[in-house]
């Protein structure tokens, strides 16, 4: 038996694409692991009515950690029509197997670095490198929702002047949600030599909800004196992320502003095909790409499995295995300068294999 036991979620698509292409690289990087096959995705939903079936949350609880592809998903109408009909009518209905599992496993931290790696033809400008911490179970994505003002909300003070005719979406932010997903940012900010941890609220709208995220943000900055401090409202974060990128290293805030924010790093250092990104608890965690399953691209080997390799660099990295995950990076980023093999996002005509073994021939 190998050192470690690593869940292994291809699911849909591309998931199986780009995954085939990770395992290359770390076979070639030498980690002493069991990888062990769990079934995700839409596939599952169709067969068993759960995209996430118990078997493979139990795979999740008895192993280290899980490298995850992508998953396909639907709306309500396809769902409902494409379960198996032995199964309709019998109350089945899709959930989000990545929303699940972040639930069920409490993965509180969604870490997603973006480095614009030298040679990259997608870059907006070259010297990026920053990571944006996102608070990954609460805020505006609670699911706490109503199509219009329940009438007992009404009779709320404060709640009185809603529209009757409003849809209401909770945003719920805690003291305690708040102050770990901070400390993790500023302990990777110590951590990695980072000068400053920068916290992004629209605190002067937002009065009670970033209120809180920004009370908790400062008690945990008051306790690492050695990283400064900086805060930024959501609107302007996005001019200055366009300006001048370089003057940000570690960015923390709340789910649905960092959702956002993390996606313009993301294209600001290549997109889909670089995108990474873990899932982190304080027990668990699981790395992915960015993408979805690309279903048009779907067995033909054609996309970028950068994405997918560096969300096994973060796996290495989490694990402790330092050497190894400097290692990848350096493979990675040397393919990269390289330019001689590429993907056709990044204008080139190679294989999502062929750039796995690229990189593989470089450890
Ligand atoms: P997508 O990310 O699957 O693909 C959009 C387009 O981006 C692709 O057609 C392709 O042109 C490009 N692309 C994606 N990954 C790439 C890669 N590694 N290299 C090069 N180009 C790449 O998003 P889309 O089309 O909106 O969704 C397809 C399915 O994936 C849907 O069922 C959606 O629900 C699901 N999805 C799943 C996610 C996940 O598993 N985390 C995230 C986003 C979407
Ligand atoms: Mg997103």
């Amino acid at each position: 038996m190998g050192k470690y036991e690593i869940a292994w979620l291809p699911g849909d698509g591309i998931g199986q694409d780009v995954m085939e292409a990770a395992r290359i690289v770390l076979d070639r990087v030498g980690l002493d692991a069991d990888y062990i096959p769990g079934d995700i995705g839409w596939e599952w939903w169709c067969k068993e009515g759960e995209a996430l079936p118990p078997r493979t949350v139990e795979l999740m609880k008895n192993t280290d950690c899980a490298l995850f592809g992508a998953i396909t998903s639907k709306g309500k109408d396809k769902a409902d029509k494409e379960l198996a009909p032995e199964l309709q009518g019998k109350g089945y209905s899709y959930r989000s197997p990545i929303v699940r599992m972040r639930q069920l496993l409490d993965l509180y931290i969604c870490l997603r670095p973006c480095k614009a790696y030298p040679g990259n033809p997608l870059n907006y400008r070259d010297g990026i490198d920053l990571v944006v911490f996102r608070e990954n179970t609460e805020g505006m994505y609670i699911g706490v929702e109503w199509p219009q003002v329940p009438e007992a909300m009404l009779a709320i003070k404060g709640a009185e002047k809603l529209p009757r005719d409003a849809a209401v979406s909770i945003r719920a932010i805690t003291p305690g949600g708040s102050e770990r997903i901070v400390r993790a940012a500023y302990e990777y900010a110590r951590a990695n030599k980072r000068k400053k941890v920068t916290v992004i609220h629209k605190a002067n709208v937002l009065r009670q909800t970033c209120g809180v995220f920004m009370d908790a943000a400062r008690k945990v900055a008051a306790e690492y004196p050695d990283v400064a401090f900086e805060d930024a409202n959501i609107d302007a974060m996005g001019m200055w992320l366009l300006k001048n990128p370089l003057n940000y290293g570690v960015i923390v805030t709340t789910n649905l502003f960092s959702d956002i924010i993390s996606d313009l790093c993301a294209q600001m250092v290549g997109g889909l095909g670089f995108g990474c990104s873990g899932n982190i608890g304080s027990n668990y965690a699981v790395f992915e790409p960015t993408h979805g399953s690309a279903p048009k691209y779907a067995g033909q080997h054609k996309v970028n499995p950068i994405a997918t390799i560096l969300a096994g660099k973060m796996m290495l990295d989490w694990l402790g295995e330092a050497d190894k995950a400097a290692r990848l990076q350096g493979a990675v980023a040397a393919v990269i300068a390289e330019g001689k093999v590429r993907t056709y996002d990044m204008g080139g005509t190679n294989t999502t294999l062929d750039v796995a073994n690229a990189i593989a021939a470089k450890l």
